[in-house]
């Protein structure tokens, strides 16, 4: 069974993920960097070359690979949980943990770091607004996680003991 860490972009996924997979003893697999690495391209030259729907494709192939795969804790792209295709694959291979963060928090953690194509080159004000309104959007798809952990601090280690925690209690009530 593997771990999916879903949520907005900035949630804290790849880095709750890392320190999840080391706590656990699992192996760490970030989607996003699957993809660059199938295509040789980055995702924002992806975005610009082949288009969001091309790149939606190479999400789903990316998900298939690692679903086949198991104890593995997985960092999946913002926009992953939305296409049921790729629900389905994360429901019947492992267990979803959702990291819900204000707009504020995506704004401030997405400031640096890569090309986020789908909120960038806007001013603040307007990256804000559409951070809400994509937020908004999704929000009902993320909530269909196993679990849900609020992620507005700036204390990694603090979360990944909550998350330990929240899997101890299901795994105990699945016994
Ligand atoms: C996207 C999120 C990005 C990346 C792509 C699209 C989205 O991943 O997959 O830019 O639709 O929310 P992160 O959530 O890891 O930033």
């Amino acid at each position: 069974m593997n771990i999916y860490l879903i949520g907005f972009m900035g949630s804290g996924k790849s880095t709750l993920g890392r320190l999840l997979a080391h706590r656990l003893g699992q192996e760490f697999v970030d989607t996003d960097d699957l993809i660059q690495k199938r295509a040789r391209k980055t995702i924002a030259e992806i975005f610009r070359s082949e288009g969001e729907a091309h790149f939606r494709k190479l999400e789903t192939l990316c998900i298939a690979e690692v679903a086949q795969q198991k104890n593995l804790v997985v960092a999946l792209g913002g926009g992953a949980p939305i296409k049921e295709e790729n629900w389905r694959m994360l429901k019947n291979t492992g267990l979803s943990i959702y990291l819900r963060v204000s707009p504020q928090t995506a704004l401030a953690r997405t400031k640096d770091g890569p090309d986020r194509p789908l909120i960038a080159g806007r001013n603040h004000r307007e990256k804000l607004e559409s951070i809400k309104r994509l937020l908004n959007l999704r929000e009902p798809y993320y909530s269909r996680a196993d679990i849900v952990i609020e992620n507005n601090g700036d204390d990694p280690e603090e979360t990944v003991e909550e998350i330990l925690s929240r899997l101890k209690t299901l795994w105990k009530s699945s016994k």
